[in-house]
């Protein structure tokens, strides 16, 4: 039997195993890199302003992420609540992404425009003074503290390498932007554009 003569010898065993492997891995993975719609970006999708990206910093550097995920499932459940399904190419211009599946709070891909400010504020000042039965933290430092903006132009031209689109007056005008602006407002300007491409389709 030819397979067992392959079983029982270790040295032709991994060969084999490293060659399926490897082939599994090229047939799976290369196309996704040529299929236009997981790269392209959706109609009408911009990189986030210079307050936005910021507020997009704030958003990794706080942990916002580790108990809210950013990906809506194709599933009924899921889009009665949130709205429209995540698609790959509202996601193009983000790097790292930030999709996650721990979920200790609801998903944020499609909560812009879903609040007023005046909410997130509230609510990032201390939770439980509009969701009482909230065990989110409270954030009130990004009330006090200001952004320095002299690497938000340099963060851009970072983005632009990998294919974000930014232009040479963003990349100018970013430190002037943000400079000196409160946290809790670039938190909110981010916070407002999540997902709002796609929010109206069902
Ligand atoms: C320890 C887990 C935890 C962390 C960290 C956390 N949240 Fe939450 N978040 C929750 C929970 C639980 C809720 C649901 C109760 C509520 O609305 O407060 C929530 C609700 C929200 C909502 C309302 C969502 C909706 O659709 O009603 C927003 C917006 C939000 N969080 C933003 C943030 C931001 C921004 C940060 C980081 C600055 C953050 N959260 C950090 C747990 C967390």
């Amino acid at each position: 039997m030819k397979h067992e003569a392959i079983e029982k010898n270790l040295g032709l065993m991994i060969p084999l195993i490293i060659v399926a492997i490897s082939f599994g891995g090229l047939v799976e993975i290369v196309p996704l890199f040529f299929d236009k719609n997981l790269t392209e970006p959706v109609d009408g999708l911009e990189p986030l302003s210079a307050m936005e990206l910021e507020g997009r910093d704030i958003y990794i550097r706080e942990g916002c992420h580790v108990c809210h995920s950013q990906m809506i499932r194709p599933f009924r459940w899921e889009t009665e609540r949130y709205g429209h399904y995540s698609v790959s190419g509202e996601h193009v211009y983000e790097h790292p992404f930030l999709w996650g599946s721990k979920r200790t709070g609801p998903d944020l891909a499609r909560v812009g425009e879903r609040y007023s400010d005046a909410w997130h504020r509230a609510h990032l000042y201390n939770p439980r003074d509009v969701v009482p039965e909230s065990n989110m933290p409270a954030f009130p430092w990004l009330f006090e503290d200001t952004i320095d903006g002299s690497i938000t132009g340099t963060k851009m031209s970072a983005l632009r390498t990998v294919g974000v689109p930014y232009t040479d007056e963003d990349i100018a005008g970013a430190e002037q932007a943000v400079d000196g602006k409160l946290e809790i407002d670039a938190m909110i300007a981010y916070l407002q554009q999540l997902g709002t491409l796609l929010k109206h389709k069902r």
